[in-house]
This record gives C-alpha cells, structure tokens and sequence, in this order.
C-alpha cells in the first residue's frame, strides 16, 4: 500500500522503516528540511540500536521516499499516519499544535476524490482528539480519522514495531477498517478494534499503569530497607504471580523518558478537566519526583563534606541504548549535586553530548573507568550493559574509596562486598 508518514521523529521513523519491512510503498514527510536531507543521505537523527542497519537494507531494497514538500503526499496515498510530536505545555497538557497544523494542511491539500483515505493518529493525543479532529474534517466526507496508538519502547524500538503486542484501532468506519486490515496483514499481533477513545484512553491507561507499577515498587523500596527486606527478591517473589506478572518491578532511581512523565501528566490533567481525581497516578508522579533526591540521601550530600572530593556518575541517558536524556533522573541528580563543591565526571557512552550542553561545568569522560579513576563513590544511574559488566578488581584498585551506590540494582553485591566494596543498592 501507499503510506504517508508524517513526522519523522522516533515514532514516524520506527513506523515508517516497518511498514517498508513489511512490504508498503512508504512516503515520510517532514517540515523540517535539513532533516530530510539527512535522511536522503542515509543518516538517522536518532540513536537506536539495529535501526542503522535496518535502515540501511530497506533503503537499498524497498526505499523509504523522503521529502518536506506536501505536493509528493497529497495523491495517491490512501493512509495518512500522523506521528507528530505532543510535547507537553506548562500545565502538563498535552500541546496539539502540530497536529492540528497537520490536520489543517492535509484538509486543504489532499484534493478531493471518491475514494476514502484514512488519517491516523499514531501521535499520543488526549482522549477526544481523533473527535476533535473529526470534526475538523467535517467538511471532507473522504477523509476518515482512525486512532491507533503507539507502543514501542525506545532503545527496542524497531522490534516493539515490527512485533508488537497488540495494534489498536480505533474506528467506527468500515472503509477504515479495511484500509487498516489491509496495512497490519504482514504483523503478528492481537488485533483490536474499538472506538477512538478507547484506543486513546488504552494509550495512556497503559503508560499510567506501568509508571505506577514502578513507583509502587520504588515506594516499597524505601520501607524494605527499613525493615530489612531486599526488594529485588520482593519483586522476583511478586513477579512468578502470572496475575502481577514479572516486568516493570524494577526498583531504582526513577523512570524517565518521552512517555512516562509525560503522559501520566497528560491524564491526570484530562482528569481534572473533567473534575475527576486520579490520585493513584498523582501519587505515582510524586513518588518519581522524590526519588532521585530520597536516592541521594544515602549520600549525605547536606551534611557530609563533599569539598575537593570526585563523584563518579556512571551512565546519563534515562534508559539503556537510546541517547535520550528527556526527563533522565541523570539531569536531577546532576542538579543536586551540582554546588555540594564535589568535582563531578561522568560517562555514558552516548548521552554526554547533549548533557554537555545542559550542564557545561561538569566533567565528560569517555570510559567509565576515567571516571571511577581516584572517585571517592561511584553512581550508576543507568544500567548500560559495560557499566553493569565492570572489572571490579580493576574499579577496587582505582577508586580512592570502594563506595559503590547502585541506582539500578544490577551490579553483583555479594561478589562486590566480597571484594572490599561498600555497596549500597535501592531497596535492600
Ligand atoms: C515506554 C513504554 O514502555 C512504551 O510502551 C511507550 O510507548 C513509551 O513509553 P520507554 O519510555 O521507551 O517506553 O521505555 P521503558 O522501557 O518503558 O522505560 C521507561 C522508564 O522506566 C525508564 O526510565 C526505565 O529505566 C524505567 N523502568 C522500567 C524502571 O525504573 N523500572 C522498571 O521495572 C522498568
């Protein structure tokens, strides 16, 4: 089939390089023209892991076609999958600008015919937009809005695509829904069909339920430790319950991300639109927020005397294998370590550069031993897999003091203790 993609971030990109895996004739459209031209030249302008290589065979046997000018999507192209960016506005709202712009140029651009093209909203929108939308569209009875939302995970991103655990449709309409059966054949997944704002409300229900998964266990970290439980085993013990199941009970520093923060913010603020109290998910942001400065705490950075010493934080972006750093507990911790007059070195062997920018004063090394070298503690704020799999003996004759505090539960602590080490996890 012929798809226009709309946006090329990390959604319309992922989209797009699957829909060419899976056979379609994909078009991706962007305002943003350097960023074409780019991507004509084969570069991706986001870090994620297979993509490159995914990127590079599509492009040598089923080309994306790239472009900014709308006049190369208008026609023919009877799928239009809108993956713009809704980032979130002061309130926590999400901010419909691009879609709306986008919406406003596909109505006056795409010429009228008798055939039914679909608009799909891919983009994570608040619970009423594909209505919104709808009516904006009004007055072009061949244009037919469907929601279907978006859950890949970045760092996987193009697996999550390309076998994803569920597509969600929403749409009433018929024609849709054949245009839709048509786009997925190729996908092996549970296929659900429903109204759009339940493809909506499944979005973010979903991304509110795992982020207050993780703040739940975050939560009872902080009395594990006082009672003397370890949290991981808590989890492991939690997790064999098929009705709890085993993922996203991981303890530590905080989620971050595009999606979390974001869209928990988002639903609680449709909620109060709608007088309607969502306390399980605001308690779960309030647990988030707190979580780096409770982390800390285990360093006295009020009370001990950080003065001349060398703080070793291990890893920046907010999850392993992306470069991302929106919302990364990195940021907070760098900001409350920033002025406790510890030298502070990091290392993340790809998020430095856009940290750099943020936080010029610190130091950015590029091995994680550089930055354990002489360290009076050393931080692990993201579990990437070299810092999980670090020479120990080699990090215990570097550092000035063994202290090791692990943000992510992952670094081995029995064989550490054994070792020499003062280790101090989250939760045990
Ligand atoms: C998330 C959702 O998983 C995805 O379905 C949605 O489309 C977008 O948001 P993403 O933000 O890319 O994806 O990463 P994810 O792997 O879900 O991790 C989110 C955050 O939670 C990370 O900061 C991670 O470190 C943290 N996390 C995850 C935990 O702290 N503990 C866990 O057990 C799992």
């Amino acid at each position: 089939m012929n798809i226009a993609v709309i946006g090329t971030g990390y959604v319309g990109l992922t989209t797009a390089i699957s829909f060419a895996i899976r056979g379609h004739d994909v078009t991706c459209l962007d305002v943003d023209h350097a960023k074409i031209e780019q991507l004509k030249n084969g570069i991706l302008p986001i870090y994620e892991p297979q993509m490159d290589d995914a990127f590079r065979q599509v492009q040598e046997q089923h080309p994306i076609r790239f472009t900014s000018s709308v006049q190369d999507v208008a026609q023919d192209h009877p799928l239009y999958f809108l993956c713009v960016g809704t980032p979130s506005d002061t309130n926590g709202k999400a901010d419909l600008t691009y879609v709306i712009e986008a919406i406003d140029t596909l109505k006056e651009r795409i010429p009228v015919s008798n055939d039914h093209k679909a608009v799909v909203l891919k983009s994570t929108v608040p619970i009423g937009t594909a209505s919104r939308v709808a009516k904006l569209l009004s007055v072009r009875e061949d244009l037919i809005v469907v929601s279907n939302p978006e859950f890949l995970r970045e760092g996987s991103a193009l697996v999550d695509s390309l076998h994803p655990s569920r597509i969600v449709i929403g749409t009433q309409s018929a024609e849709a829904k054949s245009l839709m059966d048509e786009v997925y054949a190729n996908f092996q997944a549970p296929v659900l069909y429903t109204t759009w704002n339940n493809a909506e409300m499944i979005k973010y229900a979903s991304n509110a339920f795992l982020a207050t998964k993780i703040s739940f266990m975050n939560e009872l970290a902080r009395l594990c430790e006082r009672v003397g439980a370890d949290i991981t085993m808590v989890a492991q013990g939690m997790g064999l319950d098929s009705r709890i199941g085993g993922e996203f009970l991981r303890a530590g520093i905080g989620y971050g991300g595009s999606c979390f923060p974001k869209d928990t913010a988002a639903l609680v603020t449709v909620a109060h639109d709608h007088q309607v109290e969502l306390s399980i998910v605001e308690r779960a942001m309030r647990v988030n927020q707190s979580q780096t400065e409770w982390f800390l705490q285990k360093l006295n950075v009020d009370d001990g005397d950080w003065h001349g010493k060398k703080i070793a934080i291990l890893g920046l972006s907010f999850k392993p294998d992306t470069d991302d750093i929106r919302e990364a507990p990195s940021l907070a911790i760098l900001k409350q370590l920033t002025g406790v007059g510890a030298k502070l070195v990091t290392y993340d062997p790809v998020a430095s550069y856009h940290v750099r920018r943020l936080y010029p004063a610190v130091t950015y090394v590029s091995t994680p031993y550089e930055a354990l070298d002489q360290a009076n503690v050393a931080i692990l704020v993201t579990e990437w897999k070299e810092l999980v799999e670090l020479d120990w003996t080699r990090v215990h004759s570097i550092m000035k003091s063994p202290v090791l505090l692990d943000g992510r539960n992952v670094w081995p602590v029995e064989e550490l203790r054994a070792l020499g080490f003062e280790y101090t996890g989250v939760g045990r």
